[in-house]
C-alpha cells in the first residue's frame, strides 16, 4: 500500500538524520511521521496537531500503515503540550504567522538541543527574519516544484551569535545558493518578479529588489537570471 505523500512532504523528509527522534507540529494526515517510520529513517515520531479531527486521521492512518506502535499522538498548540525529548521539529504547511507563534511560546527550543525543518506556505520572507532577528540561522534551504508551486525548506539551528540576515537575504536567503537545486533559479524569478509589483507601491521595497536584481548581475551569479 504506498503512502500517498506528497513530494513536498518527501522534501521535509530529506532534512530528517537517520536516528532523529522527531515531532511533527501540525501532523494532519500523519503522513511524514509515517514514512519517516516506514522507511527506517526516524528513531520515533511525535505527531501533534491543534485540532482534534487531523490527529484521529493521522491515529487511523499510522494504524493502517503499521506503525501506530511507534508513534505518540498529542492534541497541542505547538509544542506547548508534547514531551520536550525529542531533537527534530518539524513545521510543514503552515504560514509564518502560526510558526512564529510556535516559536515564541516556547523560549525552550532555544536551548541548542533542538534542530527545526520549517517548510512555510506564506510569508516566507517575514518567517525569515524573526528567525534571524532572534538568534535562529538557516543552515540548509532547498527550493522544490510540487505541482504547479514552489516551496522551500528549511533547515535552522540556534545561533545566536551568528550574523543577522539583510532584508534582501530574508526575500533571498544565502543558504539557497550553498547546495542550490534545478528550482532555484525559477524561484530567484519569482521572488523578483513579486518584489516588482510590491515596490510599485511601496517604495520600501525598492532597495530590496535592487539588491537582488543586483545579484544575478554578479558574474558568478548570472546563471539566476537565465
Ligand atoms: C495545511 S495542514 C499541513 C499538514 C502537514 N504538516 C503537511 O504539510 O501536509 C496544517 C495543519 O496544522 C495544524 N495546525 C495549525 N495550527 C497549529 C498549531 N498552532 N499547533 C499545532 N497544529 C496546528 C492544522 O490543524 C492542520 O492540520
Amino acid at each position: 500500500m504506498k503512502l500517498p505523500i506528497s513530494d513536498r512532504l518527501l522534501a521535509c523528509a530529506a532534512f530528517v538524520v537517520p536516528g532523529d527522534r522527531v515531532a511533527d507540529i501540525g501532523c494532519d494526515h500523519g503522513y511524514l511521521s509515517i514514512h519517516l517510520l516506514t522507511n527506517g529513517i526516524a528513531q520515533s515520531c511525535i505527531a501533534a496537531d491543534i485540532h482534534e479531527q487531523p490527529l484521529l486521521s493521522a491515529v487511523r492512518n499510522a494504524e493502517k500503515y503499521g506503525v501506530r506502535d511507534k508513534m505518540e499522538f498529542y492534541l497541542s498548540d505547538g509544542v506547548r503540550s508534547i514531551p520536550r525529548d525529542f531533537s527534530c521539529m518539524v513545521c510543514a504547511g503552515m504560514g509564518a504567522d502560526t510558526m512564529v507563534s510556535i516559536l515564541e511560546a516556547a523560549p525552550w527550543l532555544r536551548s541548542g538541543k533542538y534542530r527545526l525543518i520549517l517548510q512555510c506556505q506564506s510569508k516566507t520572507p517575514m518567517l525569515r527574519h524573526y528567525l534571524s532577528h532572534h538568534g535562529w540561522r538557516i543552515t540548509e534551504e532547498s527550493v522544490l516544484r510540487d505541482g504547479r508551486f514552489l516551496y522551500t525548506v528549511m533547515e535552522v539551528y540556534y545561533q545566536p551569535d551568528h550574523p543577522r540576515l539583510t532584508e534582501a537575504e530574508c526575500h533571498f536567503p544565502p543558504a539557497l545558493l550553498e547546495n542550490p537545486s534545478k528550482e532555484v533559479p525559477a524561484y530567484y524569478k519569482w521572488v523578483v518578479g513579486g518584489l516588482k509589483i510590491a515596490a510599485a507601491h511601496n517604495g520600501e521595497k525598492q532597495p530590496i529588489l535592487a539588491a537582488l536584481e543586483a545579484l544575478a548581475q554578479t558574474q558568478e551569479l548570472s546563471w539566476l537570471g537565465q
